[in-house]
């Protein structure tokens, strides 16, 4: 099958979605790349890109949307933010607290226009507001206890329109079932906003639960 633009940014070939490379010749994490219509493009690989694993898994509420500023927490090196960064035209606002990813991040946003990474903890948003204006989409990808938490208090607090929260089960409790967990954050999420899509994201991830939500 041809590429096909199936969400804004967003393209497909029957088995795999891509985003069109903002820095062509390169790839950010070993990911192939492919040439159509003159143009270059990288796999986004579900095995190391949650939102990925969740448009294999049916993720039917792609959230993101061209004219975005988003604001990314548990950015890592950057491997998901790349692929955001392509499909918004916006900024994405990339918080990390650990050093090491985060000196990838600050490469990667080298050589990109719309990234800003910011050394920070999520769980304090105080810390990086004069840097992060008011967002349309909060993504989160932080496996702590407190996740539930640092997401909403995100999401007040830069007035988010929508969220994604990609949730690890076994950072909550590890001796509930998975199942009982997402019930639990599904019940406390449904309190402050409406819940979209809850897609499951094995095989790709373990005990994780994609929530794409609208405030
Ligand atoms: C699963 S990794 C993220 C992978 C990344 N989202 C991707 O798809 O490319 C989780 C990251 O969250 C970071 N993290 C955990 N707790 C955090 C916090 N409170 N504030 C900021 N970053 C945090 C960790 O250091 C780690 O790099």
């Amino acid at each position: 099958m041809p590429l096909k633009e199936i969400y804004p940014g967003v393209f497909y070939d029957g088995e795999n979605y891509y985003t069109s490379n903002a820095n062509p010749g390169k790839s950010v994490y070993g990911e192939k790349i492919i040439r159509a219509k003159g143009k270059e493009y990288r796999l986004w690989d579900p095995k190391r890109s949650k939102m990925s694993a969740a448009l294999h898994r049916g993720m039917t509420k792609f959230p993101l949307k061209r004219k975005d500023n988003v604001l990314y927490l548990g950015a890592a090196s950057g491997t998901t933010v790349s692929h955001i960064s392509e499909i918004t035209e916006k900024e994405v606002y990339a918080v990390e607290f650990a050093e090491v990813p985060f000196r990838d991040l600050i490469k990667l946003s080298e050589e990109r226009k719309n990234i800003m990474p910011i050394l920070a903890n999520a769980r304090v948003p105080s810390r990086y507001r004069h840097i992060v204006p008011e967002v349309d989409l909060v993504y989160q990808d932080i496996a702590q206890r407190d996740q539930l938490e640092i997401f909403l208090k995100n999401m007040d607090f830069f007035n988010a329109k929508r969220g994604v929260l990609m949730l690890k089960a076994r950072s909550i409790n590890v001796s509930e079932k998975p199942k009982n967990v997402f019930q639990t954050v599904a019940d406390e999420l449904s309190k402050y906003t409406k819940i979209e899509n809850n897609i499951n994201l094995k095989p790709y991830e373990k005990d994780h639960m994609a929530f794409i939500v609208k405030a």
